[in-house]
């Protein structure tokens, strides 16, 4: 039995007073049949102290979105294991398509923070996926079979969760089949050497498909954006029948 993982990412929104707020709403509608299930909120570092302290008691596990390779030192911007750790946090996302695309994350600092994550006993949450280019022009298959070589190195796959993410299906409405993730994912899988590493499927996941979506055998769970910042979405997904 693989564990499954509903992931909220909540990018760059939410004060700490709306993560607050969003927690009044969220917490009452979790559903004790959902408890098969590990649900993690991803917040802006901001937030983290405020919902650690508001979280204790819950089965609601805090994430980052990002973290450092070093422990401390001259890098203006960024925040260290050691941090995160002490602040509560459990798992991380690393290799986000948008960091990628706009900060200059590459394949080799990808795999720094992967490491940097298990080293102070996070567990990273890791993504890949294709562009619409490279899917048209059937490239998808080798970028992720590249993405998984180059970002896995020396990665412990016992501690770490996996999200296909393709980067047409973010933020558009624009899902992903779910018969297509399922495949894709099953290409993942079959890159790693640990059949329970538990691997999402993200990318416009909402209350309306994510019962399809985690019909899907090789799905363990979802990374959702847009969908994650309304408690009541947000609990929806995560009450997935
Ligand atoms: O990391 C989650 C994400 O990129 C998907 O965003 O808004 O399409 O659910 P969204």
């Amino acid at each position: 039995m693989r564990k499954i993982v509903i992931a909220g990412n909540w990018k760059m929104f939410k004060t700490q007073v709306e993560s607050k707020e969003f927690l009044q709403g969220f917490l009452p509608c979790l559903e004790e049949t959902a408890q098969d299930r590990e649900v993690v909120l991803c917040v802006p570092f901001t937030d983290l102290s405020v919902l650690s302290k508001n979280l204790h008691g819950s089965r609601v596990n805090l994430g980052a979105q990002n973290i450092h390779w070093e422990e401390e030192g001259a890098y203006t911007g960024e925040i260290s294991g050691p941090m995160l750790k002490e602040t509560g946090v459990r798992y991380v996302i690393v290799g986000h398509s948008e960091r990628r695309q706009h900060f200059g994350e590459t394949d080799a600092t990808v795999n720094l923070r992967l490491k940097a994550a298990q080293k102070y006993g996070l567990t990273p949450i890791l993504c890949v996926g294709e562009t619409k280019q490279q899917r048209d022009l059937g490239e998808t298959e080798a970028l992720i079979v590249s993405q998984l070589e180059k970002d896995l190195v020396g990665v412990d796959q016992e501690n770490l969760v996996i999200a296909y993410e393709p980067i047409w299906a973010i933020g558009t409405g624009d899902t992903c089949e779910a018969t297509e993730a399922n495949r894709v994912i099953g290409l993942i899988r079959s890159q790693l050497n640990n059949p329970k590493t538990p691997i999402q499927y993200g990318g416009s996941v909402k209350p309306g498909n994510v019962d399809d979506i985690m019909a899907q055998p090789e799905i363990d769970g979802a990374l959702v954006g847009g969908a994650s910042l309304d408690p009541k979405s947000f609990a929806r997904i995560v009450n997935y029948e």
